[in-house]
């Protein structure tokens, strides 16, 4: 079955036979463009990006994706908006339908923000982020990078560190990884940050998993360690934040302890959390990881698209 015409807005909306299927199409596209390019399928089509909240890697690789695709990609600017005049959100997605676009992608400071708009508007919706809650095209491009480094997703030991209490990432790649079997997830934070009871009773039957407070206590036996930014934006009381920075740290000294050093991989933006000594490292994944967004998000919104 195909995702044509479907609204991503978690990663339990992929099922297993549909990872599999965009992470071949992903391969194939990179492929194709090394080869060609830009490619045709999209021709015609008009994906509109509308991010309220900042981003970089997920907006510019939906927007390569789309124009290498062959289509058209309309960005809305919330800095000249009429938001500014006090338009409300849900307005200014009723406008934005109104032109009728093929795709929309929205990012959203709000949970549950898309699955408010979703039934007025008639494109299919792409969660690109909605506050804490969900990622999950973001998990699409963890998983596609860890099953093309590691060959295979089934069981892999993945310590997911940081800053897992106000992380989307976090959420959206434990629920992804449900989708396969025999794996083993380590949550590792201090308790003050750790991942979300709602995000533990969502997997809890799923996956196996742990809570444990510091890296060192699983390091030698990870696949993958996944390091994801103490989130500032979201934290209401600015001494907690001052107080976890630095709490956790990765760089190449620390890591240079061990026998064996697992796969790391970061969303990005990093700020202090995972040092720049780790780059040279060839364990090293997470610029790697940024640009396969570009090729597993293509992947999806051909599809999506039906085209
Ligand atoms: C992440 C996000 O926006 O949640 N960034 C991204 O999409 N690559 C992670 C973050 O901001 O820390």
């Amino acid at each position: 079955m195909s995702l044509k015409g479907k609204d991503i807005l978690s990663a339990f909306d992929f099922e297993r036979e549909d990872l599999e299927r965009l992470f071949k199409l992903a391969d194939q596209l990179r492929e194709e463009m090394a080869e060609k390019g830009s490619l045709d399928y999209a021709k015609g089509k008009v994906m509109l990006t509308a991010f309220f909240e900042p981003s970089t890697r997920t907006k510019l690789s939906f927007q390569f994706a789309m124009v290498k695709l062959g289509g058209t990609v309309i960005d809305f600017d919330v800095s000249t908006s009429s938001l500014l005049k006090g338009e409300s959100d849900v307005d200014t997605m009723k406008i934005i339908d109104g032109y009728d676009p093929d795709v929309i992608v929205i990012r959203q400071k709000q949970p549950y923000f898309p699955h408010k708009v979703k039934d007025f508007v008639k494109a299919p919706i792409l969660n690109a982020g909605d506050g804490p809650h969900e990622h999950p095209t973001q998990a699409l491009l963890d998983v596609y990078t860890i099953w093309r480094e590691l060959g295979k997703v089934d069981g892999i030991k993945i310590g997911i560190m940081g800053d897992l209490k106000y992380g989307r990432t976090a959420p959206s790649l434990s629920y992804m990884l449900t989708r396969f079997n025999n794996l083993t997830i380590y949550y590792i934070a201090p308790d003050v940050i750790q991942i979300r009871d709602e995000v533990i009773e969502n997997i809890k039957g799923k996956v196996k998993f742990e809570k444990v407070s510091k890296p060192d206590e699983v390091i030698e036996e990870l696949d993958v360690l996944y390091v994801t930014r103490l989130q500032k934006e979201r934290f209401s009381d600015p001494e907690e934040y001052e107080r976890l920075k630095g709490a956790y740290k990765i760089d190449k000294d620390f890591l240079s302890k061990f026998k064996h050093i697992p796969i790391i991989m970061h969303p990005l933006p990093r700020v202090w959390e995972l040092d720049p000594s780790v780059d040279e490292l060839p364990q090293a994944k997470y610029f790697e990881q940024a640009r396969n967004g570009l090729f597993a998000r293509a992947a999806l919104v051909k599809e999506v698209l039906g085209v």
